[in-house]
């Protein structure tokens, strides 16, 4: 797909990812429409990056995130693509997780992503792209070599239960969309991202992450996926 012109919406732009993801599609002459939770940080961004139309939303609103694919498309005038950057950590074995926490976390990470994509797979054009991060970490908990040549271990998993748990419910839920879409030609990228350096896990909403290596240049993850996308 030819990124300079696409109509694009960026959900999770307020996030180090869709941030980045959003000023790097600019960049390559996308037009963009853009949502997030955190006002200020929209404002800005949207400022920066000249103005695109912009709407706040919150994850746990899933009627809101439904409306934010139709929304973009009549405020760009059609829609070629989506890419769905919320998500929230959430650590601790599963005995400590509360049951509130657990279904936050799926909510914000597969519900609120699920409902973007599913309000946005009607009026996304044919040959489009509808977009969302998963990450490895679901793949490494079923015994999948990921980039690495790693599977899961005890040490690197223990603690993720609830987590990985929402990114394989969004996984899942991807695959069978693709199948869905595929007549129309409308590609589903499900982004497998390894550990980034956005201070993601830092940020996690109970408990602590388990001691991991660094994460990766989250740079060079938002060129890869910029590249998918081209390559569509
Ligand atoms: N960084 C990593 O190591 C890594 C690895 C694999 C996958 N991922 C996935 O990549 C995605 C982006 O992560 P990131 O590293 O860019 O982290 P981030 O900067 O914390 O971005 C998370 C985004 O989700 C939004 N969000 C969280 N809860 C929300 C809610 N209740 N309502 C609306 N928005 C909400 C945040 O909004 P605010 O701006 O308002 O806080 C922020 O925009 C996530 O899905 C994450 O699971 C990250």
């Amino acid at each position: 797909m030819e990124i300079s012109g696409a109509r694009i919406l960026v959900a999770g732009a307020t996030g180090v990812l869709g941030g980045l993801a959003a000023c790097a599609l600019a960049e390559r002459g996308a037009q963009l429409a853009l949502a997030g939770r955190n006002q200020v940080r929209l404002a800005a961004l949207a400022r920066d990056l000249g103005g695109p139309p912009a709407r706040c939303f919150e994850a746990c609103d899933l009627d809101q995130c439904s409306g934010l694919g139709p929304w973009a498309e009549r405020a760009l005038s059609g829609l070629e693509g989506v890419l769905v950057t919320v998500g929230a950590a959430g650590f601790g074995a599963v005995e400590n997780v509360s049951n509130a926490m657990a279904g936050h976390l799926l909510t914000v990470n597969a519900l609120c992503p699920m409902a973007v994509l599913r309000g946005a797979a009607p009026v996304v054009a044919d040959k489009g792209f509808l977009l969302a991060i998963t990450g490895e970490v679901n793949h490494r908990a079923a015994g999948e070599e990921t980039a690495d040549g790693l599977a899961g271990t005890a040490d690197d998993l223990a603690g993720t239960a609830d987590y990985t748990a929402s990114k394989a419910a969004l996984s899942g839920w991807l695959g069978v969309l693709t199948e869905e879409l595929a007549p129309r030609s409308v590609a589903v990228l499900d982004i497998r991202a390894p550990r980034l350096d956005t201070g993601f896990t830092e940020r996690s909403l109970t408990g602590r992450p388990p001691a991991l290596p660094p994460g990766a240049d989250a740079m060079k993850t938002v060129h890869s996926l910029l590249d998918d996308i081209a390559s569509l």
